[in-house]
């Protein structure tokens, strides 16, 4: 039986491997072992809870405030010991955390075969975004099977001199997961508050966006949102301590928008698919908002999810106040410009990721995912 082992430790890899661990989980030739690193706690948790996913290891590694530093080399030296006491055939990593690429670091000392889910997703600047650039590049010098959700992912590995007999068009498995989230008659007492005014989704958390690049977003929005009162504003917020503390101090006192703890992924989407518009620095929500026809304005200045743009639901907006606050009040104002971006597209995927890539590790045949 061949034994595969997951590794992940932040919210997003877990969104996009817990429905992959319960498909695995249901393959008779495999053993699926998952380990998390802990890199996130409580939003990791909330997760795996969703998913009913219970880890066999957890490294526990989060501290407050921790640095790439802490994170590199605590799961470092946490993960050795389980590798080489479970000795997998193949460790599933997944996108582009540290987490990701400390895990294909240890398999590459082990010489473990790696497994790479996502893979393939450029900007081709290793300092956008931060650190995570940087840690899909590495990851792809060392997996075996790479897992391109598209094939645009899969020209840039090809690009890069990858054996095209190891990658596999799949599909994003986010897709996967939301095909169980979203409800027709879904409530929740922010959307009663928002009631028939516009509701504007608002998350923020890269590391590049630590500091004025922030701050520069959070003052665009609240100059907009002081301007049009037929909108409302809800923003669960990452618990990172930095970014709570910024918000709090250019939004903290505005009534027409409700910062709120981090949400489950069932709420999240729910919430997405309702959203007249959403701004947000996230690679996930790019992905699952086109979905749902919901305009995304980008405060990034790269995005290695271009399939988004090119369908016309996604900007890119950068961290300009003056910029942000131009393009958002444009597409509050200007409805022509709305519906331009306001479409349903699904380049990311057809809800059938997980079952292609279990299919690949099998040995069977697989149909890959045409975009
Ligand atoms: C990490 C990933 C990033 C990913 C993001 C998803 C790296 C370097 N960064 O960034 O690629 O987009 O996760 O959200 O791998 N915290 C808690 N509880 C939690 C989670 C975080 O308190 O459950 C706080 C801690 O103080 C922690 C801080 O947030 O130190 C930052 O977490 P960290 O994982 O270092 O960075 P993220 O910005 O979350
Ligand atoms: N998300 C969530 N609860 C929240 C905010 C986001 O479940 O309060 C989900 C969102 O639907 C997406 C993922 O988290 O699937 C994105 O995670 P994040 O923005 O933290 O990381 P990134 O995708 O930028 O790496």
């Amino acid at each position: 039986m061949k034994k595969v082992m997951l590794v992940f430790g932040t919210r997003p890899e877990a969104i996009k491997m817990c429905p992959l661990v319960n498909e695995l989980k249901t393959r008779k030739s495999l053993e699926t072992i998952v380990c998390v690193t802990g890199q996130h706690k409580e939003m990791l948790t909330q997760v795996l809870d969703t998913f009913n996913v219970v880890p066999d290891y957890n490294l526990s590694i989060m501290k407050e405030g921790q640095t790439l530093f802490d994170i590199t080399t605590n799961i470092l030296h946490g993960i050795k010991e389980v590798l080489e006491k479970e000795k997998p055939d193949v460790v599933l990593v997944h996108g582009d955390t540290s987490t990701t690429f400390v895990t294909a670091l240890a398999c590459f000392y082990l010489q473990i075969p790696v497994g790479h889910v996502e893979a393939g997703l450029r900007t081709h600047n290793i300092y956008s975004p931060y650190p995570e650039e940087f840690n899909r590049q590495a990851v792809s010098i060392v997996s075996k099977y790479n897992f391109a959700p598209t094939r645009l992912a899969m020209k840039n590995l090809l690009d890069e001199g990858k054996d095209p007999k190891s990658i596999y068009v799949t599909g994003n498995t986010v897709i996967d997961a939301m095909a169980h989230t979203i409800k027709k008659d879904y409530t929740h007492p922010e959307l009663d508050w928002v009631g028939k005014d516009k509701l504007i989704f608002i998350t923020a958390h890269r590391r590049e966006n630590l500091g004025q690049p922030m701050h520069n977003m959070f003052r665009a929005i609240r100059r907009v949102l002081d301007e049009h009162p037929d909108c409302k504003a809800v923003y669960p917020i990452h618990m990172n301590p930095i970014v709570r503390k910024a918000a709090d101090e250019e939004l903290g006192d505005c009534d027409r928008i409700h910062i709120i703890d981090p949400i489950e992924v069932f709420d999240c989407h729910n919430f997405e698919a309702r959203s007249y518009l959403i701004l947000t620095d996230s690679g996930g929500i790019q992905e699952e908002a086109p979905a749902y026809g919901v305009p995304v304005l980008v405060m990034r200045d790269t995005t290695e999810r271009p399939e988004g743009v090119e369908a016309g639901t996604l900007k890119l907006v950068g961290t300009s106040e003056e910029v942000i606050y131009n393009e958002f009040t444009k597409l509050l104002t200007d409805e022509k410009e709305y519906h331009k971006m306001a479409h349903a597209a699904n380049p990311y995927g057809d809800g059938h990721a997980c079952k292609r890539i279990a299919d690949i590790l099998e040995g069977k045949n697989y149909k890959p995912f045409l975009n």
